[in-house]
């Protein structure tokens, strides 16, 4: 495998750019290509076979446009496919998964709050992580209903995404949480609006930073890591509007192309 190959990455829509964004910061000189199935979001409501096939379909695309490790930036996407795309692809897959490991490790109140899709919450990867890790602690699940298309729309900070935070927080502030996991790729874009309305006490975790630093560890290991230095190319294709994709990575406006693509 050439090691300037692109580093391949997928979620269900605009959110995985998050983790991108990580594997950016961490890793300047690799190539990357994003697909954002933004057509087939939210992915949290479908069945897991649904899920599955859409992650089949992505990795199938993103092979075929040369990478040389695939990232599934989805949280339900990998905990519903990741067992069944490792075993059927011979190429290193990077998932990712809610952080409930640390929060249990760290939490003082011994209870703590997690955000995610009801693919994530429901699935069995999710429930024995949460089994092996948080098993003496009070875990407040709270499936994230309509987070996505909203974030999918780039209306971070409207009312309606203000009241259905507070409505999503509330049995969590109730409960005396001391950490929020955000089990969805596309929370982060949430924080700062987070940080309003949770006590300060309250730390928010997500995964970007570790999957970021293992994806690093996985090429390292399998010397893939691009050791050329020259400008790399940063891609990003939707099968929806460019226009979401645009919002939340314009700092990045000069670096990178976003472009439609049917997949
Ligand atoms: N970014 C996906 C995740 O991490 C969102 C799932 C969805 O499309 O519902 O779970």
């Amino acid at each position: 495998m050439n090691k300037t190959a692109p580093i391949g990455i997928f979620d269900s829509g605009v959110g995985g750019t998050s983790i991108w964004k990580e594997i950016n910061a961490l890793l300047p000189f690799e190539n990357t290509i994003y697909l954002a199935d933004s057509k087939n979001a939210p992915y949290g409501n479908k069945s897991a076979e649904e899920i599955l096939q859409l992650s089949i379909k992505n990795v199938e695309k993103l092979l075929k446009m040369g990478s040389k490790i695939i990232v599934v930036a989805c949280n339900t996407a990998t905990t519903n496919a990741i067992d069944y795309l490792r075993s059927n692809y011979n190429i290193p897959i990077i998932g990712i998964e809610p952080a409930i490991k640390p929060a249990a490790l760290q939490t003082v109140t011994k209870t703590i709050g997690i955000l995610a899709t009801k693919g994530t919450l429901s699935s069995r990867l999710f429930h024995n992580t949460s089994e092996a890790f948080a098993k003496d602690i009070q875990v407040i699940e709270v499936i994230g209903e309509g987070l996505v298309p909203l974030i999918e729309k780039g209306s971070l900070q409207t009312p309606e995404m203000i009241e259905l935070l507070q409505k999503h927080l509330s049995p969590m502030i109730v409960a005396n949480i001391d950490h929020l996991v955000l089990g969805c790729s596309h929370y982060p874009y949430l924080i700062p609006q987070l940080e309003k309305m949770i006590p300060k006490s309250v730390k928010i975790i997500d995964s970007g930073g570790a999957v970021a630093r293992h994806t690093f560890k996985i090429l390292e290991q399998n010397q893939l890591l691009n050791t050329s230095e020259t400008e790399p190319f940063l891609d990003f294709f939707t099968n929806a509007t460019t226009d979401t994709l645009a919002l939340l990575l314009k700092e990045y406006k000069d670096k990178i192309t976003i472009k439609r693509l049917h997949f």
